[in-house]
């Protein structure tokens, strides 16, 4: 018959199935900052329930164990595969979106991404960012307003985006089209920022690192919708990072890293009208999309 062991005063709870998690986190009970706690607890409680609830073989640990390392070594100065894993899984949106949650009709924000990599050139209003002679020339403007409806003189407004092909600048072989499709904006006295621009296109998320393989694995494919992404800062308001989607693009409903909210889908409707065309500096006709931005106030003043 089996005895059951004694458990020697000293030793404590010792690991086992059912108690794994409990185990592990009681030898949390040192953290000297509660926070680092409370996270590392719920983690631990998490990954241990994830792994009873699928049953985790060792193969499988092994090959996560590859994955994970696979990740680390695509990355350098300019390529963060780690990012771009936590994009695909949703995780990028889900801090995003608890950390800026958009009360009060202020602009939703969505996520940076990975090609805000050079200082956008600073720029007239009116300014033309495309590449000569591509795409559908395009209208942008808005007016950057507070939570009252008071306008924001002097915001700054950073733009980035794919060109007609869903080539950003630094994806382009020549380095002098680096700045192009970029441009730093200060609003007018009354809040309004306007540009031109082109149509920028659908484009696949980087593909040829584990991510890429990890979305074969998923069968989904790795297309975010056209956007123009924007940051817009000014002082006593808290910044957002935010982008505003083409209407007509596909992928509007499948956007590999989940980056979409019905709030910042945009129509870019064509304009025929030489007269406005003319002064403006666009061909005719052109497209052109109005996307105001309504900035929260910042923690400080809120509080
Ligand atoms: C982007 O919109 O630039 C982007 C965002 C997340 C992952 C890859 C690209
Ligand atoms: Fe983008």
């Amino acid at each position: 018959m089996e005895t059951r062991r004694e458990v020697k005063p000293g030793l404590g709870e010792l690991f086992s199935e059912e108690r794994s998690a409990d185990v592990v986190c009681a030898s949390l009970a040192g953290s000297p900052d509660p926070r680092t706690r409370r996270v590392l607890e719920s983690l631990v409680r998490h990954v241990h329930s994830f792994i009873k609830d699928v049953e985790l073989t060792e193969r499988e640990w092994e090959q996560a164990i590859a994955f994970l390392t696979a990740t680390g070594h695509k990355c350098d100065d300019t390529r963060q595969e780690f990012i771009l894993l936590s994009d695909v899984l949703g995780v990028s949106m889900l801090v995003e979106t608890i950390n800026h949650r958009a009360a009060g009709g202020a602009t939703e924000s969505t996520v940076t991404g990975p090609f805000h990599v050079v200082d956008s050139p600073p720029r007239e209003l009116g300014a033309d960012i495309s590449l000569p002679g591509s795409g559908e020339p395009c209208l942008v403007s808005g007016r950057v307003t507070g939570p009252a409806g008071e306008p924001v003189p002097g915001a700054l407004i950073d733009v980035w985006h794919a060109d007609a092909e869903g080539f950003y600048d630094v994806q382009r072989p020549d380095p002098a089209a680096v700045g192009s499709l970029r441009g730093l904006f200060t609003a007018d006295g009354e809040g309004r920022f306007w540009f031109r621009t082109v149509v920028p296109r659908f484009y696949p998320i980087p593909v040829d690192g584990p991510v890429g393989r990890l979305l074969e694995a998923m069968a989904r494919h790795p297309y975010r919708p056209a956007h123009i992404h924007f940051i817009v800062k000014a002082p006593g308001y808290a910044p957002v990072t935010t982008h505003v989607f083409v209407e007509d693009s596909p992928y509007l409903d499948s956007d590999a890293v989940f980056g979409v909210k019905e709030s910042l889908v945009r129509a870019f409707p064509w304009v025929d009208d030489p007269g406005r065309a003319e002064a403006l500096g666009l061909p005719n006709p052109f497209r052109s999309a109005e996307f105001d931005i309504s900035l929260r106030a910042d923690a400080a003043a809120r509080a």
